[in-house]
């Protein structure tokens, strides 16, 4: 598939590894789990995985710096995460291990795009924030369903970007600037070519593409602040990022 006459899907994912998700942004992007309320991620995703079994293995796709994981763990489950880049899986295992979640835990690098898992065993599949980083977005849900056991349950948390103004702008390189002590990186000239040609799909164009796939029980919703990472970690970012939550359940 071509993304721009410049470049392809592949060339866009070694753009985000080596650009958007190396070991420099692994660190900023660590450093804001300080500004996220664990307590209100785990009540969500308990409640979305309460018809799943505790004890059984759930799928994370991109789970970066496994603060996901970690939540689905203390949840009483075990992960298999997968993520395409080093950095971020490097920081996840650290992260995991010091939370002693290691034992319940099993990382590696991968594709979302094309998983290296079979077909129909998993109970759950989860995601957060990931489908808008990628370049074939259908493509990921596609794989994501295939690898759900019939009755296992999909849940994908997304966002979508506002324009900020000027003043949030700001606001947020200094939030970055005090987070991770280092100026803004503003010197990715690949990166910023293809960002703008990330497909980005909307909530409603997901669970579209799920209903497609195969899905049912399809829900949609926006996630208030209330029940993410609360109003002050909006404002500080700049009130840029929207989340939603789209999910549904493959038939027996
Ligand atoms: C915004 S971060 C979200 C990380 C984590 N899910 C969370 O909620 O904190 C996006 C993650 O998706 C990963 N990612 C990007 N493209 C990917 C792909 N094609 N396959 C797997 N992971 C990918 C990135 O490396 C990064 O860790």
């Amino acid at each position: 598939m071509s993304i721009n006459a410049a470049y392809d899907a592949q060339d866009v994912k070694s753009i985000m590894r080596e650009e958007r998700w190396n070991q420099r942004h692994a660190r900023a992007y660590d450093r804001y789990r300080w500004l996220s309320s664990r307590q209100r991620w785990r009540d969500l995703l308990s409640r979305e995985l309460a018809d799943v079994a505790v004890g059984a293995e759930l799928f994370e796709v991109g789970s970066g710096t496994g603060f996901i994981t970690e939540i689905l763990v203390s949840c009483g489950y075990r992960v298999q995460g997968i993520d395409l880049s080093p950095a971020m899986l490097a920081r996840a295992s650290r992260n995991l291990a010091a939370a002693g979640c290691m034992n319940r835990v099993r990382l590696s690098v991968g594709d979302a795009e094309a998983l290296d898992a079979p077909s129909g065993q998993v109970e759950a599949v989860v995601s957060r924030w990931l489908l808008w980083t990628l370049p074939q977005p259908r493509r990921a849900l596609a794989e994501m369903v295939r690898i759900l056991a019939p009755g296992g349950v999909l849940v994908c948390i997304d966002g979508q970007f506002q324009e900020m103004g000027a003043f949030a702008r700001w606001r947020s390189a200094l939030v970055d600037m005090v987070l991770t002590g280092r100026l803004p990186d503003w010197r990715s000239p690949a990166y910023s070519q293809i960002k703008g040609a990330l497909p980005c799909l909307d909530g409603p164009a997901i669970a579209n593409s799920l209903q497609q796939l195969g899905l049912v029980d399809l829900s949609f919703r926006w996630l208030p602040a209330k029940d993410t990472d609360g109003k002050v970690k909006n404002w500080l970012m700049g009130s840029a990022w929207n989340s939603y939550l789209v999910s549904g359940r493959k038939p027996k």
